[in-house]
């Protein structure tokens, strides 16, 4: 393991040795993927949703304990726009509660209802968003650090579409708390620049879906390996939720729907369901559901440990770090 680099907010609030978070990934944030991203220096969250009950969830809670020989770790909670759809949400942090889970990544909608729970419990709560403003109001709300989403990134990189470098800039000026930048990222050069634009470290995605830890099937992973940045989509515009995600063949069909103007989910929900997903990665067959993935792709270029992807993304960032220095100008 690369011994610590850098020392930022996020390592200490974290307690890790480099400012690396992993955020969840749907299906893929088990406790042999987070385990192993804890292991390397970094900070992941198991996604609850990803197992079929709440037994296998903290199954999956206390396996993660084990591989992480006790070192914390963290789990994902994504707040969605109807409240029905939360309900579960509260149930999935009592579990982590009760297992000591020390961390907490929110994403989607306001954390807001879900703060004294994780504040009373002692665990610290970053929150995933895509503009200043929302950032401003969770961190009124008392979170502890943000992550901020560029429109490069995986999954849902909002509405607005801002790019990372322009977050990167706008964010951690505009805030008390650390802040973490997201989106697109998938080498140290840009670790680098994260740091240099005021952020605290970043969080990855799609460039660790390719880890060796990650249980979806080869075929997938190769796949990924293969893309370059321009081989993703934003899906289900139409329905104000832009999704970026692999350019495959159902990424295709969805965006037949919306140039036909077809605002009824039931006619999109054979394609984007969730379990198309599981399956996808299951079997390997890339071009089933839609696949959550951001132009971070391009970094994604062998299949490694997560050890190894830290290992890579920490010399460049050093490599690139004494690029800097070299350009100085004497007593400039
Ligand atoms: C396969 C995949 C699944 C994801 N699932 C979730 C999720 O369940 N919850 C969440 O908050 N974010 C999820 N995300 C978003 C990531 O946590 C992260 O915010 C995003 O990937 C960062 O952008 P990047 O992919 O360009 O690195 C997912 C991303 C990917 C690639």
């Amino acid at each position: 393991m690369t011994p610590p680099v850098f020392k930022t907010r996020i390592t200490e609030l974290f307690g890790i040795d480099h400012p690396i978070l992993c955020g969840g990934l749907m299906w893929l944030a088990d406790a042999n993927y987070v385990g192993a991203v804890v292991n390397a220096g970094g900070m992941g969250f198991i996604t609850p949703r990803s197992f079929p009950t709440l037994d296998d969830y903290r199954a999956q809670l206390r396996k993660c304990r084990e591989i992480t020989e006790g070192k914390p770790f963290g789990v994902n909670i994504y707040v969605s726009a109807r409240p029905e759809a939360n309900v579960e949400l509260g149930v999935f942090l009592d579990v982590a509660i009760e297992e000591k889970v020390a961390f907490v990544e929110t994403a989607g909608f306001s954390p807001k209802a879900f703060l004294p729970r994780i504040k009373n419990a002692g665990m610290k709560v970053i929150h995933k968003c895509t503009t200043l403003r929302h950032a401003q109001s969770a961190a009124k709300a008392g979170v502890d650090a943000i992550a901020i989403l560029g429109a490069e990134a995986g999954g849902h990189p909002g509405m607005n579409m801002i790019g990372g470098i322009v977050q990167g800039a706008v964010v951690p000026a505009g805030l008390d708390v650390p802040v973490v930048l997201a989106g697109g990222l998938g080498s140290g050069r840009q670790l680098l620049a994260a740091l240099a634009l005021g952020a605290d470290g970043i969080l990855l995605g799609s460039r660790m879906t390719v880890a060796e830890e990650i249980w979806a099937d080869d075929k997938y992973k190769k796949r990924i390996t293969e893309t370059v940045e321009s081989d993703t989509r934003i899906v289900m515009s139409i329905f104000n939720d832009n999704s970026r995600v692999l350019d495959n063949a159902t990424a295709k069909a969805v965006n037949e729907l919306e140039e036909q103007g077809i605002t009824e989910f039931e006619q999109y929900r054979p394609l984007v369901q969730g379990p198309n997903q599981r399956d996808a990665y299951a079997s390997g067959d890339f071009d089933q559901g839609t696949l959550s993935m951001g132009q971070s792709c391009a970094f994604a270029n062998e299949i490694a440990s997560v050890e190894n992807i830290f290992d890579d993304i920490l010399r460049d960032a050093v490599a690139m770090r004494d690029r800097l220095g070299g350009l100085a100008v004497e007593n400039g």
